[in-house]
């Protein structure tokens, strides 16, 4: 049981009581007591009595001993909630008992698709697809253990006019040797010679700007050569997710292409609901509320004046695909905040059409830069922008030197496997752990280290408490009585049993970082109890309980970090 939500429900009706209608008793972490209660104050204005009468009546009415809870006024109006130790003891022993952790399964599963990762077919992952594939991932790994079927897709870009020179610069490399080239990971080079070939020769712009039209007319060798090089990208895609270890696999592609065939239906009917408005050669919606600089109303271009459809209108048909094939009722893109206008008016034009109508509602998870050192947008010294395997694989070479200097005797099968779960761990927590919205600056020093809001912190918390479990010789009796009687047991306790509430708010507020936030929170209480609440050196019916605490800690925590998607080490 969440605590936080018992007291609120608890105090509630007596707000109510007092109030002569509904307050949020807004409970909280107190600094003075367990909990507090902060609602008096602003009611007593609302009412023009003295706060602290407020409170002393909502107190009056308000049922607590039962559940183990007193209460008191305290300072100008603030209410003090304190959980006694046997109540706080029959909580934690009701976790304990739970493999989901007090957390569970939702009650109105959803089918929620998360559109996400999404690279461009002969072009390098840059950092923007890290923080997509990262963020995508955690929210699939969330939403499907709450319960709820999720679609995972991978709208890879795939289409649209580049490819007239890609697959032009791929006739005159050869095939095998292209083909070579991409599946290497050495999509930016090919990339680049395409482009280079392209702005040099005029010739060749015209082959490509023809190559264009025989891939959109479906001539078959060019069909050929362009599923090379989607394949061929795929292939080293999918080698990057699995050195990031993320659940992304082969079946989940669905790139830009796949909804060619819907895009001709979404502009007639575009057309027929009276939206479509031709401006300048091409055909537009306007979203009502969406203005230019000089207020002008702006369009969004679904048929561009060449004739060819293009990012909007694959948006506006794979939105619809979502809703009305698949039933999604949550529809999530995690896609960098650039594109948040694109989203915004894709939706309201989606809205319009009726195509997207309660209970299916779209959301935009955007997310800012990251940064290098000099607190400007990643790039290496040459001043490209950074090849995403270069820093993973940097990552897990950094983790596993660590590793190594450490513990000089790991073999190196484990010393590999930690550098792995580390050195991945890492930048992934760094990315979730600040609020998604902002940039960050990628640091090694400070996202290897192993103290502070890291992935190695709490890699190694958990890590500690497992080795404490084997020197205990005994097996964690999962029914074992707890005792909660010292305050760093007291303290342990209460964030112990904060875990479903935190969980809770993620589901719709995605918000990694409350988590990461949570799980730093438990492992620093976690080792301040270790610290002076003895746990191998216990006796008898405490031993048991403190055991059963720290286990209770390694599994929360390696829940946890399992939901972001870095894997905890049984030694570090
Ligand atoms: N391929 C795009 C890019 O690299 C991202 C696609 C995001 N998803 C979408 N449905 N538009 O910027």
């Amino acid at each position: 049981m969440d605590l936080e939500k018992l007291l609120s429900d608890r105090l509630a009706p007596a707000f109510a009581a007092v109030a002569g209608g509904p307050v949020d008793p807004l409970v909280r972490r107190s600094p003075r007591a367990d909990f507090q209660s902060d609602a008096a104050l602003a009611l007593a204005r609302r009412l023009g009595r003295p706060p602290r009468d407020i409170a002393a009546a909502v107190l009056a009415h308000a049922v607590l001993d039962d559940v183990g809870v007193s209460a008191e006024v305290s300072g100008p109006g603030f209410l003090n909630l304190t959980v006694t130790d046997r109540a706080l003891a029959d909580l934690v022993a009701g976790l304990a008992g739970d493999p989901r952790l007090g957390v569970p399964p939702t009650a109105t599963p959803q089918t929620v698709v998360v559109d996400y990762s999404a690279p461009n077919v002969a072009k390098e992952m840059h950092v923007g697809h890290l923080r997509s594939t990262v963020i995508g991932d955690a929210a699939v790994r969330l939403l499907e253990w709450l319960g709820h079927r999720v679609v995972r897709v991978n709208h890879l870009g795939d289409w649209g006019t580049p490819f007239g020179m890609l697959i032009e610069h791929l006739i005159d490399l050869g095939e095998a040797e292209a083909a070579q080239n991409l599946s290497m990971g050495d999509l930016d080079t090919f990339y680049r010679a395409a482009r280079v070939a392209f702005d040099a020769d005029e010739a060749f712009q015209e082959r490509s700007r023809l190559r264009v039209v025989a891939l959109q007319g479906g001539d078959e060798r060019t069909r050929r050569l362009w599923r090379l090089l989607v394949t061929q990208s795929e292939r080293y895609f999918l080698t990057v997710y699995d050195l990031l270890d993320v659940t992304l696999s082969a079946a989940d592609f669905r790139g830009e292409s796949a909804y060619n065939d819907l895009l001709a239906g979404v502009v007639d009917d575009l057309d027929r609901l009276g939206l479509l408005l031709p401006s300048g050669g091409a055909e537009c919606v306007f979203p009502p509320g969406f203005t230019g600089r000089d207020g002008e109303p702006l369009p969004l271009i679904v048929r561009k004046s060449d004739g060819g459809y293009g990012y909007p209108a694959t948006d506006l048909a794979a939105l619809r695909q979502r809703v009305g094939e698949l039933g999604a009722t949550r529809l999530l893109y995690v896609v960098g905040l650039p594109q948040r206008q694109h989203f915004a008016m894709v939706f309201a034009v989606a809205e319009a059409a009726g195509w997207l109508c309660p209970p299916a509602r779209a959301e935009h998870l955007g997310f800012g830069s990251i940064l290098g050192a000099d607190g400007r947008m990643l790039r290496s010294r040459a001043g490209e922008s950074v090849k995403l395997v270069g820093l993973l694989e940097e990552a897990v070479a950094r983790a596993t030197d660590l590793a190594r200097s450490r513990n000089p005797d790991l073999d190196a099968g484990t010393a590999e496997e930690i550098g792995r779960a580390v050195g991945i761990g890492a930048i992934k927590y760094a990315d979730l752990s600040v609020d998604r919205t902002k940039d960050y600056v990628l640091d090694w020093e400070r996202m290897l280290a192993l103290d502070g809001n890291t992935a190695p912190y709490l890699q190694y918390a958990y890590a500690r408490i497992r080795s404490v479990l084997r020197r205990a010789g005994t097996a964690v009796r999962p029914d074992a009585p707890i005792v909660v009687a010292q305050p760093a047991e007291r303290a342990l306790a209460v964030e112990l049993l904060g875990f479903a509430a935190v969980v809770g708010e993620l589901e719709q507020s995605l918000e990694f970082h409350q988590l990461a936030g949570y799980l730093h929170r438990l492992a620093t209480v976690f080792n301040a109890f270790y610290e002076r609440c003895p746990v191998l050196r216990a006796t008898d019916e405490l031993r048991e309980s403190r055991l059963l605490l720290a286990e209770l800690t390694a599994r929360t925590l390696r829940q946890g970090l399992r939901l972001l998607g870095i894997r905890t080490v049984e030694r570090m």
